[in-house]
């Protein structure tokens, strides 16, 4: 049996992580194999990026990297899915062109070379969850976990974030669903979409 890969993307904050945890349960509890994964990993170029080990490099450099880091997953995910499992991704190739494209330092990559570079190290998802938020609420979702700020994490850079994935959930067919509510209308509306796979 070949299983599902499903993607959960959307601005700092919105509460992919959680929703990933929760969908999980939930699946895991009808004695599904589930496996939950994150972008950037946290291996190998993943750990590196995470690291800041690269330096301040450009947005087209740092792209790259997390294309290369998207590469070595992805054929994880690959045989996760070919053995039957339901893997639940938190960010895929659309992090890349969300953020890559937005203006952080008066840098913007454009939109067309960076789904070209995504073209042949991704994996079509089953599907692809935009959970949707204001910046101005999300980043008080972040301040809140008493996390540091990053340096993607202010408020004009993720508006062009948000922006640009609500254009790619029209281009590619994501499920954009309204995370600005509570948390159990947001998993109602996701296993929703998840429902209809599993
Ligand atoms: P994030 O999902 O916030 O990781 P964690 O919650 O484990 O810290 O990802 C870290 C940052 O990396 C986030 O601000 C978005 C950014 N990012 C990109 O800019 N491009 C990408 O391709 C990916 C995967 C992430």
């Amino acid at each position: 049996m070949s299983g599902v890969f499903v993607v959960f993307e959307g601005i700092d904050g919105v509460g992919k992580s959680t929703v990933c945890r929760s969908v999980a349960d939930v699946l895991r509890a009808r004695g599904i194999d589930v496996t939950v994964t994150a972008e950037p990993t946290h291996e190998g170029i993943g750990a590196f990026i995470r690291s800041g080990g690269a330096g301040p490099v450009s947005q087209r450099t740092e792209a790259l990297l997390f294309v290369a880091d998207r590469n070595d997953h992805t054929e994880r995910i690959v045989r996760e899915v070919g053995s039957g499992r339901v893997v639940l991704c938190d960010r895929y190739f659309a992090s890349t062109v969300a953020y890559q494209s937005a203006k952080l330092d008066g840098d913007a990559t454009d939109t067309d070379w960076l789904i070209e570079i995504n073209s042949d190290f991704v994996r079509r998802p089953d599907a692809t969850i935009l959970l949707d938020m204001d910046p101005r609420d999300s980043l008080g979702r972040v301040g809140s976990r008493g996390e540091e700020v990053s340096k993607f994490e202010n408020l004009g850079f993720l508006e062009q974030v948000r922006d640009n994935f609500l254009r790619l959930a029209e281009r590619f067919g994501f499920h954009v669903i309204d995370a600005s509510r509570g948390r159990e209308d947001v998993l109602r509306d996701v296993m929703a979409v998840i429902e209809g796979l599993v």
